[in-house]
């Protein structure tokens, strides 16, 4: 499954160029910058899988991505919330992730992503009521770990699994991670297989 051979396999701006539904999916969402295309080069081992930069508003379409050992494509994002792009631009992100996100069959699990500096922010829970009208499964991982001390790490984990409770078809463990120094990648890559396999 991370057999470092995953390939770019299409970018979609809107919902009209998505691929066939025929395969189980995984989404990568969050705020524009929390580290979602990091996350999944770190996911996979692969450093420039997806483009991952500075700027907020980097992806700007929803990048699918396979491996030929892999029946199951990763799929990052566009970030919600605020992006150093314009302002229609970014609406029209917002309305496509929204519609993939409700709509999309084969979506097995979104992740969540969340800066672990920052905790939960009113438009993470705009997110997870969707999801959870939807009835799409998603998880919450904390990004950018390496950035705060192990006690603010364990107190926002703390805080984090404490707002799920209120979200229907949130996964109740919260995941703690570093696509710098690899923290939690474990974890996450048994979670994922064991979604492939289920
Ligand atoms: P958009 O595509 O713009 O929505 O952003 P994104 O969520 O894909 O974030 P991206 O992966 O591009 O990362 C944003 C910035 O955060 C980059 O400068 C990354 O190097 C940095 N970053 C991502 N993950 C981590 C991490 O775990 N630790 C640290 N220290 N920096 C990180
Ligand atoms: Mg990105």
């Amino acid at each position: 499954l991370f057999t470092r051979a995953w390939t770019f396999s299409r970018g979609s701006p809107g919902l009209d160029h998505l691929p066939p539904d025929d395969r189980p999916e995984i989404a990568f969402a969050g705020r524009s910058n929390v580290g979602k295309s990091s996350l999944i080069n770190a996911l996979v081992g692969q450093r420039t899988l997806a483009r991952a930069s500075n700027t907020p508003g980097r992806t700007q379409e929803l990048n699918f991505f396979t491996d030929p050992n892999a029946d199951l494509y990763l799929v990052d994002m566009p970030g919600y919330g605020f992006a150093e792009a314009p302002k229609d631009k970014v609406a029209a992100w917002n309305k496509t992730l929204r519609s993939f996100l409700a709509g999309r069959r084969t979506l097995l699990r979104v992740f969540v992503l969340v800066d672990a500096r920052h905790g939960l922010k009113p438009v993470d829970d705009e997110i997870m009521a969707l999801l959870d009208g939807a009835a799409v499964s998603y998880q919450v991982l904390l990004t950018k770990a390496d950035k705060i001390s192990r006690t603010d790490l364990e107190r926002v984990t703390a805080n984090t699994t404490k707002s799920l409770a209120k979200h229907p078809a949130a996964y109740p463990r919260v995941l703690a991670t570093s696509s710098e120094t690899g923290m939690g990648f474990e974890d996450l890559r048994a979670v994922v297989a064991k979604l492939i396999d289920a």
